[in-house]
């Protein structure tokens, strides 16, 4: 009882510092925003932020509060200013309270970085306003954060390089602007779905850069335009961003799924732009299941699996395990995720020579493919050809993605889709020749001999050849089979084309 009662003390004091104007850089601020006038002074904390260190796994834990220029609650916490510091700062808020998201991501961080410092900078009273009030905020919560990130490093000799600031939504430039005043150099910043409304097209010192922390790190996932914004940033904003699904659709996040649970068209959005959080926590939590992302000029050049080369770091691990590149800019990376946690999956580029047998000169076939692996098998994947139409005569080269592991490929299976065995095979024919409908055109013939893969995950090559060599063509309605016939690539001399 005793030896709590000095504790008690020192809790008081630093609550009591959180409810009183007057104190340290809550008073310069107070003079630099004028604005600050028109928040709730209802005698609660005026300068509107607060620094939560998390001091228990145990969500009920209240935690400890820090104080810029108050030694006493450093102690109080248990701040360790040798270790990993972890600042998360929310975005905007409608509601005035934590969403669900932070209590996961804290908790993850928590359990991955035992030693560091997890503080959670709680800026709601002033984000929860119309939205370009919270944006006018940013700004003031960023300076309050860079006094309290100066004030660790001169008093109590914080590493800045140690510094790593997570910011979802509006908070990321939040995170963005307090790297830029902070004296020195913050060691990252992590952007999660950075906000899209009036920092799109902001010059670099309005909005997160990458010149705010020695590495800046961004998750695009709602970046899809309405009415001409996008909810989550789309242009390139740190060293390296990385867009899952294009930063578009997210599996799982469909208005019928959403809906299904849900049952609120805000969910829908919530479920894209939260996505970022998720997939970053999916990173702390599932270190043995790393997913990877592809450097890429474009989504559309992803999508036609081009771009899955491990070569010269184009590939990176998403989310909190991404590795620092040296002299990278806004370099933009895709991987495809699975819909729910864990969200990794398995990348395949597949390259397929397509000769032109017979009557297939408007063939447009509709492929599908099976793969089998050591482990498993894949149900039957729809192979997405972006231009629309299958080069005859030519490779064309498709992004397979898989959810499963099925461990090394053996065996593929290539089904070319019977007329009116799908609506879209219904609707390529009716669109191709309306006309032409019941006059049972000839069967089109195509040739495939051999696929060439790549495993994203693996970078491993294997060359696929037909497993009956007479059957090594194909028809509406057909499938043929090709079994592994060589480890890598055939190497034919050719001129290097410039990436
Ligand atoms: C922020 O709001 C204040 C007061 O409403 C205003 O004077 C100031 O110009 C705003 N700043 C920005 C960057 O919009
Ligand atoms: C502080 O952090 C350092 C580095 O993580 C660690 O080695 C040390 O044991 C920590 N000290 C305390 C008192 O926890
Ligand atoms: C593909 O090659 C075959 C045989 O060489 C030829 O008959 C056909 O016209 C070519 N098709 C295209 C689209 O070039
Ligand atoms: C293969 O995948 C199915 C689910 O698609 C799963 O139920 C089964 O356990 C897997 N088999 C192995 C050997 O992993
Ligand atoms: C794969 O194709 C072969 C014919 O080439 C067929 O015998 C086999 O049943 C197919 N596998 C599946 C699961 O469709």
């Amino acid at each position: 009882m005793n030896q709590k009662v000095p504790l008690l003390w020192i809790f008081l004091q630093c609550a009591s510092a959180l409810f009183s104007s007057a104190v340290g850089e809550t008073a310069v601020l107070k003079g630099k925003d004028s604005g600050l006038d028109e928040l709730p002074t209802d005698g609660k904390v005026l300068d509107g932020i607060k620094y939560n260190m998390r001091t228990s796994l145990d969500l009920e834990h209240e935690g400890c509060y820090l104080q810029t220029g108050k030694k006493e609650c450093l102690e109080e916490c248990g701040f360790n200013a040798t270790a990993k510091t972890i600042f998360i700062i929310h975005g905007w808020t409608m509601s005035g309270m934590f969403e669900s998201w932070m209590h996961k991501l804290v908790s993850a961080v928590m359990q991955r970085e035992s030693d560091a410092n997890v503080v959670v900078v709680d800026w709601i009273s002033m984000a929860q306003q119309l939205y370009p009030d919270a944006v006018n905020r940013t700004h003031t919560s960023a300076s309050a954060l860079h006094g309290m990130i100066n004030w660790l490093k001169d008093e109590q000799q914080l590493p800045l390089e140690k510094v790593h600031l997570i910011g979802y939504s509006l908070g990321a430039h939040v995170a963005g602007y307090a790297g830029t005043f902070v004296k020195g150099t913050i060691g990252r910043i992590t952007g999660l779905d950075p906000a899209g409304p009036m920092f799109e097209g902001a010059e670099e010192r309005k909005r997160l850069s990458p010149d705010d922390a020695d590495f800046v790190d961004v998750l695009h996932t709602y970046t899809r335009e309405a009415l001409g914004v996008s909810i989550g940033i789309q242009q390139p904003i740190g060293d390296i961003d990385i867009y899952p699904n294009g930063g578009d659709v997210q599996p799982g996040c469909a208005l019928g799924d959403v809906l299904a649970i849900a049952g609120n068209f805000m969910e829908v959005m919530k479920c894209e732009h939260e996505r970022a959080v998720h997939l970053f926590v999916d990173s702390l939590m599932n270190k043995d299941h790393m997913s990877f992302a592809y450097q890429c000029t474009g989504p559309d050049r992803f999508k036609k699996g081009i771009c899955l080369s491990c070569r010269k770091n184009r590939c990176n691990n998403i989310g909190y395990n991404t590795r620092k590149m040296r002299k990278r800019r806004n370099t933009k990376m895709y991987l495809k995720t699975r819909a729910i946690t864990p969200f990794g999956g398995y990348h395949y580029q597949m390259k397929m020579h397509v000769f032109n047998r017979k009557q297939a000169d408007n063939a447009d076939p509709t492929f599908h493919v099976q793969l089998y692996g050591a482990q498993n098998d894949t149900e039957s994947i729809f192979v997405d050809v972006h231009d629309d139409t299958i080069g005859l005569n030519l490779t064309n080269t498709f992004l397979v993605f898989t959810e499963k592991d099925i461990g090394d490929l053996l065996k593929i299976n290539l089904s070319w889709e019977g007329n009116g065995e799908s609506w879209y095979s219904v609707w390529k024919n009716i669109k191709k020749n309306f006309w032409g409908w019941n006059a049972k055109p000839p069967k089109p013939v195509l040739e495939v001999r051999r696929i060439r893969v790549k495993a994203g995950e693996t970078q491993k090559k294997f060359t696929f050849c037909a497993q009956d060599p007479a059957k090594t063509e194909i028809s509406p309605g057909d499938t043929i089979t090709l079994v592994k016939c060589r480890d890598g690539w055939e190497v034919k001399p050719r001129k290097r084309l410039p990436m």
